[in-house]
């Protein structure tokens, strides 16, 4: 036996033992497969989970996602981060409804051509729903490769070596089984940060990182450049009942979703109070909430909050005076997550008002 079907082999046998019963694994049907790697793009098993489940209740297949109303896919999607993948997944569900009957293709270059399906995601649909032969590397599994083969280099360096080793390797009749072994392999025993756990693994005795007692330094870190910082100023609006909101534009940043007040720059409390009077508003009471971080893939935003709150008066400009059940609706980017129980005490507020009218 070649050493690589010996390998290939081994992988498989830890697989079946070791892999975790994941509700795309049990169920491997294109659809939830293609959503499934949709959301494991940027997201932890762990956090996709529940909304794994969530979304095929709501949306079950391609033409209950096909028409999902943009409001709704977003609550759906609210926390899971880049709502880019969101509407790619609606475009992509039109056009396989449009040209496949609603079913996706089982060829990866023909998959490759829908909205937000690059290379590894088509690989992975091919080969998991449709067992065809194609590998699926992903950050996990280049790790794992280049360990094994100790190619030097970072992770884009070895592409083109990674995937043709993952190609030799490929067992054709469990083409899906090996690529989610890789992937598993990758996430619970050859460990990116802190040490992995060679003692469990099918390949330690092929390993070259580990027979040269340097798994860590493969794959070398790649060069990034550093994430531009921007200071923001968020100000969560209250009349005392209803809080201040508007949809963002419908491209560009966080395109889609409902935001606070918010600024670019960090204002002090008099500044805040200024900018709310610019927009027509009579501030009544202003008060500092607690800052907050957020990271996006190529920049941070440091925010300053305010509250601050307004007697009853129409909404400026573009926005509106979101009451309870309205910002239970509204899909609010992660960015803004520690301003919502400022958020929520304005509008709970609001209820007791009404409750004892
Ligand atoms: N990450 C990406 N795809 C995966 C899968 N099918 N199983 C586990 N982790 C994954």
């Amino acid at each position: 036996m070649r050493e690589y079907e010996r390998a290939a082999k081994d992988l498989l046998n830890w697989y079946d033992a070791a892999k975790r019963r994941l509700p795309w694994r049990s169920e491997p049907t294109p659809y939830r497969v293609w959503i499934s790697e949709i959301m494991l793009q940027q997201t932890r098993v762990d956090a996709v989970l529940p909304y794994f489940e969530r979304f095929m209740e709501r949306f079950p297949d391609c033409a209950a996602l096909a028409e999902a109303p943009e409001e709704e896919l977003n609550r759906v999607w609210q926390g899971l981060g880049y709502y880019s993948r969101a509407r790619n997944l609606k475009r992509a569900a039109q056009i396989v409804l449009e040209r496949f009957s609603g079913r996706l293709p089982d060829d990866a270059d023909e998959l490759m051509k829908l909205p937000g399906i690059g290379e590894y995601t088509a690989g992975a649909i091919a080969s998991i729903a449709y067992q065809r032969p194609c590998p699926a590397v992903d950050g996990n599994v280049s790790r794992v490769i280049m360990r094994l083969a100790g190619l030097t280099g970072n992770a884009a360096d070895a592409r083109a070596g990674v995937k043709r080793i993952a190609m030799d390797m490929l067992p054709k009749e469990r083409a899906g089984d090996f690529n989610q072994a890789l992937m598993e392999l990758g996430a619970l025993v050859c460990l990116p940060n802190g040490a992995p756990r060679c003692e469990s693994c099918p390949w330690e005795r092929f390993c070259e990182a580990h027979l040269l007692g340097r798994e860590q330094d493969f794959p070398e870190p790649r060069k990034r450049e550093p994430r531009k910082v921007e200071e923001r100023t968020v100000i969560v609006v209250c009349d005392g009942a209803r809080v201040l909101i508007k949809k963002r534009e419908r491209s560009g940043l966080l395109a889609g979703l409902w935001e606070y007040v918010n600024v670019s720059g960090w204002f002090d409390a008099d500044e805040a109070g200024e900018l709310l009077e610019e927009m027509g508003l009579t501030v009544s009471r202003i008060a500092a909430l607690k800052p907050s971080k957020h990271i996006f893939t190529h920049r941070e935003w440091h925010m300053r909050g305010f509250s601050a709150y307004v007697p009853p008066a129409p909404p400026p400009g573009d926005y509106l005076w979101a009451d309870a059940a309205t910002f239970d609706k509204a899909a609010f980017p992660s960015a803004f997550r520690a301003y919502r129980s400022d958020a929520l005490e304005c509008l709970e507020q609001g209820m007791k008002v009404r409750s004892t009218q």
